[in-house]
């Protein structure tokens, strides 16, 4: 598609070869980390602008104790994919759209951010730098994931004094280990993760670390993953915790508002839906094969939508 953009360093189809390829097992990856060889750094002192950036081998970094993001969470990631072709070039799907999402996450989480061109280019460095980990086409994907964290020391609350961007990047195959089998999913009643005027809008990390306990009762009761309800109606659907999620009736695709498209789904409709199935950059296209509310379990065909989508059609 028009939206992927291909990082043209990387297609050397002819010099390309085997044995250039990291030492891993293709057919058996899940989503797990996998280091590879570079991480991309960039600083930002009290001017709000950030330096040079630049790659180093991936490893720990040093933090101080009183780093905002640590103490107080100040702190956002994104996720994207760098995907290789037949003819060994990588490909990216519209990174730009990462950076200003990232963009607006630092405004709400009074971050400076960089900029879109420093984003795109620290991405694709970090990917051709990682080349050699980039899955062989239709075993997975170089997953990348950036960061922007207030590494400045603080004390009392109050935005840290220093920021960096950093991009790290492993192999991944599907997030699920359901592979492309159907997911049950658990609808929750009692958590929630989102409210009004809360942060649940941008792509904070603490906005991750809450949903643990919800996934950790939905599993330990043999849920692929839970579906969150409004904190508000406690009634329309939000989103999965790791995905989106849509639902078919006929041939109309709808997704809560805020997404791709807009209207409220209250969790009563889906005993009356055709089919349901999550996205997500991570968990790619995944069926729903079941949701589970109030103890009762609606069972859904996989079919029309969801199957057509596993990872490369993006491209
Ligand atoms: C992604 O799809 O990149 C996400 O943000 C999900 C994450 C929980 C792996």
């Amino acid at each position: 598609s028009g939206a992927a953009s291909s990082l043209q360093h990387a297609c050397e189809p002819s010099t390309y070869s085997d044995g250039d390829y990291a030492d891993v097992d293709w057919d058996n990856l899940g989503f797990g980390l996998l280091p590879t060889d570079y991480m991309y750094r960039m600083k930002c002192f009290k001017d709000g602008k950030f330096e040079q950036g630049q790659l180093s081998r991936y490893g720990n970094i040093e933090l101080s104790p009183s780093a905002g993001v640590l103490n107080y969470g100040q702190g956002l990631f994104e996720g994207t994919k760098a995907y290789r072709k037949e003819n060994g070039c990588l490909l990216l799907f519209r990174p730009d759209q990462n950076a200003i999402r990232m963009k607006i996450g630092a405004e709400r989480m009074c971050m400076p951010s960089p900029s879109i061109d420093q984003f795109v280019d620290a991405v694709k460095q970090t990917a051709l730098a990682n080349k050699r980990w980039a899955p062989p086409p239709g075993k997975g994907t170089l997953y990348i994931r950036p960061l922007l964290m207030g590494t400045g020391p603080v004390l009392g609350l109050a935005p840290a004094p220093e920021y960096t961007f950093l991009v790290y990047a492993s192999p991944v195959g599907n997030y699920f280990k359901e592979g492309l089998a159907p997911l049950n999913l658990y609808v929750e009643d009692e958590y929630h993760r989102a409210s009004r005027g809360g942060a649940g809008g941008v792509k904070t990390i603490s906005n991750y670390a809450p949903v643990l306990k919800a996934i950790t009762k939905a599993k330990n009761r043999g849920f692929s993953d839970v579906l969150y309800l409004d904190s508000v109606n406690k009634k329309y659907l939000e989103e999965v915790s790791s995905c989106n999620i849509f639902i078919v009736k006929g041939n109309v695709i709808s997704t809560p508002a805020t997404k791709v498209e807009e209207r409220v789904i209250s969790v009563d409709e889906l005993v009356n839906v055709d089919e349901v199935f999550c996205t997500g950059t991570a968990v790619v296209i995944a069926p729903v094969g079941s949701i589970t509310y109030q103890d009762k379990r609606i069972e859904y065909r996989t079919g029309a939508y969801s199957l057509s989508g596993s990872c490369t059609q993006l491209l």
